[in-house]
């Protein structure tokens, strides 16, 4: 194989394989310490929610009062799909499934609520327990 076929294949297959991997570029990604994510509240900032990315889970962080937090599974309790986040809640782009803005099912396929893991908070940090 000459060396411009052999890049060219290589290219392919590094394209290939980028768009078929589920991106978690986009979340910010918290230290784990002591089986906990620990979140630096800034990255709130002036947001109600955002996600954060903890091996292959996306979890999403919504403020919930002044210093109120709840932590959201964002795979969809169907299939798994990632469920993204509207106005209201969340929607599954897969088979249409919705949720509130606290993770209760509204409409199937599924009437199971996203997982929730217990948060705590302190001056400076969010903490989830994984
Ligand atoms: S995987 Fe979400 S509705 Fe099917």
């Amino acid at each position: 194989m000459k060396r411009r076929s052999f890049l060219k294949s290589v290219a392919t297959i590094t394209t290939v394989s980028l768009v078929g991997c589920k991106s978690t570029s986009a979340h910010y990604r918290p230290l784990h310490l002591n089986n906990r994510l620990v979140i630096n509240k800034s990255h709130l900032a002036n947001k109600s929610r955002f996600t954060v990315a903890f091996k292959d889970q996306i979890i999403a962080i919504i403020q919930h009062g002044a210093d109120s937090y709840i932590a959201l599974g964002m795979n969809c309790t169907h299939l798994g799909c990632e469920i993204s986040p509207v106005e209201d809640g969340y929607i599954c782009p897969c088979h249409g499934a919705k949720f509130d803005q606290v993770g209760v099912a509204l409409k199937g396929p599924t009437n199971i609520n996203l997982p929730r893991f217990k948060t705590d908070a302190d001056d400076t940090n969010i903490y989830v327990e994984f």
